[in-house]
């Protein structure tokens, strides 16, 4: 796609997360694989880490409805006005295990849509948001229901696709997506873990 023909798709998300309610055109990104793939349904429990300002917590809270649950976590609270079905902490993942969490697992589903602060060097913000990706996976590990989803963002690199690679057994499938509201220049994929298989077994107690 040309770059201007690109810059106008960037505002034409932007202009639409304004005009539609939410904080951040990230929201579409969500959009875009729950319509593909029919992650969020009513009355789910999810996980939302890395979710300031808000706009996916939004975006969930509104498909699983008053009788679903959304938590999410982040290093800054969102400014953001959520219905009652949304909890948000304030805490750093990498850090602190947020008990409140661990109360109201299982969750359906896990998304991560962390970032590092990127530092304009390919190697650091891909090392930084590997270490996102894997600090996501031990929550999701720990507290995704069977058959649940994880749903991450990732900076693609060697290592990072070594990482997903250690995954694939754990999921029925794993897909990698680049929805058409990610930046064309940006590093990002999304990557879904779909129908989780349950905990690992440990083969010495067998
Ligand atoms: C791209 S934004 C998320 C946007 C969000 N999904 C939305 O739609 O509004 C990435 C977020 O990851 C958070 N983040 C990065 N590192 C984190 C950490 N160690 N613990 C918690 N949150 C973190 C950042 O503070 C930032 O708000």
């Amino acid at each position: 796609m040309a770059i201007k023909d690109r810059a106008r798709l960037d505002d034409h998300y932007s202009r639409k997360a304004r005009q539609e309610g939410f904080p951040a055109r990230s929201v579409y990104k969500l959009e875009e694989i729950d319509q593909k793939y029919k992650l969020l349904r009513p009355g789910q429990n999810v996980l939302d880490l890395g979710c300031a300002p808000g706009s996916w917590s939004l975006y969930a809270a509104g498909k699983v409805g008053s009788k679903g649950r959304v938590i999410g976590i982040d290093l800054e609270l969102p400014d953001t006005a959520f219905p009652p079905q949304v909890t948000i902490l304030q805490g750093d993942l990498l850090e602190n295990p947020v008990e409140l969490v661990h109360s109201a697992a299982p969750f359906d589903l896990v998304l991560s849509d962390m970032a590092p602060k990127t530092m304009g060097r390919r190697e650091v913000d891909q090392a930084r948001s590997l270490d996102l990706c894997r600090m996501a996976w031990a929550w999701a590990e720990t507290m995704l229901a069977p058959s649940g989803h994880f749903l991450f963002k990732l900076f693609q690199s060697q290592d990072g696709d070594d990482f997903v690679r250690t995954l694939k057994p754990r999921f029925s499938q794993i897909v990698r997506l680049k929805p058409k509201a990610t930046r064309s220049q940006s590093l990002e994929i999304f990557v879904l873990g779909m129908k989780y298989c349950g905990p690992q077994k440990d083969e010495s107690t067998m």
